[in-house]
């Protein structure tokens, strides 16, 4: 297909909570294929789910619900995220839909036909957690070297992938395709991998009667395909289900996160080649975010909840921080302080100010009507037609920064001409008032490029800038038609555009007048005006439903209870309730704990939370919920 883009995100384990790097691959994602449509491109963007999984179908047992009805709601926490982020996917796969599944069955059965898969007897460390097989190297005493829990020894017959005949094959098509995995340095680490480890066969098979949710194996119903097989081909599945037109394959562009690149790289480009399927054009692995130099972890519950950050900051702001922050590729430290920083610096002032400035002197100066400029600003239409080739290359390499740093060039110059031009002195005398007519058009018109440029990062701000300069809808527009200086034109009757970018003001709150403090007899329960918190305050305390697994008392002491608790990973929580609760009664109750509470010891015991209750003159009561909700439910 000519000028065809395909892009896909990996699909995303059902079971997870959204969270910041979900939302940064898919926003990248539609960085890029709106940018794309822009450019007259035919743009399939893809998103969607990974829901098989014995994990998956164990916390919908303890949902109580079925497999089915448990995926179905789970999947609507990623489409919700989608809807607040403008994500514009064309189409979202579930690797439960009744497509998807027949495809998986095609192919496994294609490749049996071929001789691709085999049954072998086998003999492994396997770890239950991660449903999937280790080597006597790999394991250290015994536990999984990825999550450490403990693994066991398996010995069975399974189905296995030849996946070690496409060792060279593979090694071919890295070294005579430099652009297929990126950045360089992941591209050397394949390579690097794959010099130093013969390929092995890959067993991609599990007994049904130890993983029950999963796609059968077309040639054998006593056993499920692994899920990594399973969800790789929904890059492939979904073009021939999901969309009209059923020739989108090869991708374009995969993106994916550095941690799952082997898969891809991997798994993904041998089973294609054994398929005798062209490979992806393009994978590109992304570097991971951590949250103020910490791995993100739900244990230690500092993941970064986008929903949150979207209801106070908006979506433009964040999808703009996270790409203008970190060159993509590489890793990249979230702070609140640097996503405010970007939006008061570059965003309210810069940009916001910007715009605001020039349409309030057009407003003053030509009754908000584009003047007919006696001139064209040469150097300016220059900078803004250029802008145009320069993102296109940057985009095709997905260096988000880097064409954020041309599109800012014109911003800056933008700011420069006004406080250079000083049109507000142009517009004291009539001999000047050619000069302003050219310096309020070359204003307007320079704007009406940012906002173009701008449009796939900022899509809700900058169609409403668009609209305000043209009445036009910018989802429309072909860029390389409307990216010619003078388009504008003169006598065109400017609108409204409010405050793009609000500041968020990081200064102390007044403080409440001394009397109402000092009046107050504040008894427990009672709220004093001074004991009000901002909601970022509040927001920094991470509830999370927890389900008592386990509960004993610490010995030597008659107050101090140690409950182990499944806050959707497991945790140990000392509580001083053992005056009011036996360890017995708490088993099986589902609490709210205090999730990212720095761990401290009591009584020699480490607890890694709290435990919410309140208090009156009979005793404790603990904080549960009035119907059952899954462990690690965020509380809010
Ligand atoms: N289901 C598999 C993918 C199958 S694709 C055929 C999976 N899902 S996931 O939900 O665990 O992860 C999805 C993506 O989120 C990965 O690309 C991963 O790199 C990304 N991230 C998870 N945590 C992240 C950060 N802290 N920062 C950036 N991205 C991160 O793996």
């Amino acid at each position: 297909m000519e000028g065809k883009f395909y892009i896909t995100t990996p699909i995303y384990y059902v079971n997870d909570v959204p969270h910041i790097g979900h939302a940064y691959t898919t926003v990248a994602a539609d960085i890029l294929a709106r940018f794309n449509r822009m450019m007259g491109r035919s743009v399939f963007f893809l998103t969607g789910t990974d829901e098989h999984g014995q994990k998956v179908f164990k916390a919908a047992q303890a949902a109580g619900l079925s497999a089915h009805d448990h995926t179905d709601k789970l999947c609507e926490n990623f489409k919700n995220l989608w809807t607040r982020l403008d994500i514009t996917h064309d189409a979202f796969i579930r690797t439960t839909d009744k497509g998807h599944i027949e495809i998986v069955q095609e192919l496994l059965q294609r490749l049996y036909d071929k001789g691709e898969i085999v049954k072998r007897r086998y003999e492994g460390w396997y770890c239950t957690h991660d449903e999937r097989f280790w080597t006597d190297k790999d394991v250290k005493d015994r536990n999984c070297p990825d999550c450490g829990r403990a693994v066991e020894k398996i010995e069975e017959e399974n189905y296995f992938f030849l996946m070690s005949k496409y060792h060279e094959a593979l090694v071919n098509h890295i070294k005579n395709n430099p652009g297929c995995i990126m950045p360089e340095s992941r591209r050397n680490e394949v390579l690097g991998f794959l010099r130093t480890n013969a390929l092995g066969d890959l067993c991609i098979s599990r007994p049904h009667q130890r993983l029950s949710w999963g796609v059968p194996m077309p040639f054998d119903k006593g056993y499920v395909t692994y899920v990594w097989f399973d969800a790789l081909i929904n890059y492939y599945s979904a073009t021939l289900y999901k969309s009209e037109n059923k020739a989108w394959w090869p991708a374009s562009v995969h993106l994916v996160g550095k941690d799952i690149l082997t898969t891809h790289a991997v798994f993904w480009s041998t089973m294609l080649m054994a398929l005798e399927m062209p490979l992806p054009e393009r994978l590109f692995a992304h570097g991971w975010w951590t949250m103020e130099g910490q791995k993100m972890s739900k244990s230690v519950g500092n993941v970064v909840d986008p929903f949150e950050l979207i209801q106070r900051f908006g979506a433009d702001a964040l999808r703009y921080f996270l790409f203008r922050e970190v060159p993509f590729g590489l890793d990249g430290d979230y702070s609140e302080g640097a996503l405010i920083g970007r939006i008061n610096t570059d965003l309210a002032n810069d940009l916001g100010n910007l715009a605001s400035r020039s349409f309030a002197m057009l407003n003053k100066y030509f009754d908000g009507k584009t003047p007919n400029p006696d001139a064209v600003e040469i150097e300016l239409k220059t900078l803004s037609e250029g802008i145009l080739l320069k993102i296109d290359a940057l985009l095709e390499e997905l260096a988000f920064q880097k064409a954020l740093d041309e599109i800012w060039a014109l911003v800056t110059y933008l700011n420069k001409y006004i406080d250079t031009n000083k049109p507000w002195v142009l517009a004291k005398s009539k001999e000047t008032e050619g000069k302003l007519r050219t310096v309020m058009y070359s204003l307007m018109e320079g704007l009406r490029f940012v906002s173009l440029y701008l449009y796939p990062f900022m899509p809700k701000s900058m169609a409403a800038l668009y609209r305000g300069l043209t009445d036009g809808d910018i989802a429309n527009v072909n860029l390389k038609a409307v990216s010619t200086w003078g388009l504008l034109g003169k006598d065109k009757q400017t609108g409204e555009i409010g405050q793009l970018f609000p500041r968020i003001d990081t200064e102390a709150k007044p403080q409440p007048p001394k009397a109402a403090a000092a009046t107050s007899e504040k008894d427990e329960g009672q709220m004093n005006i001074t004991d009000i918190i901002d909601i970022a305050d509040f927001a920094k305390v991470k509830l999370k439903t927890a389900r008592v697994l386990a509960a004993e008392a610490v010995k030597g002491s008659n107050k101090l209870i140690r409950l182990t608790v499944d806050s959707g990973e497991q945790r140990q929580v000392v509580a001083g309730i053992g005056k009011h609760y036996t360890p017995e009664q708490l088993v099986g109750k589902t609490v709210v704990i205090v999730a990212n509470l720095k761990p401290a010891k009591l009584m020699g015991v480490e607890s890694q939370g709290m435990v919410l209750a309140a208090s009156d003159s009979e005793g404790l009561a603990l904080i549960t919920l009035d119907r059952e909700i899954p462990p690690g439910a965020q509380v809010k």
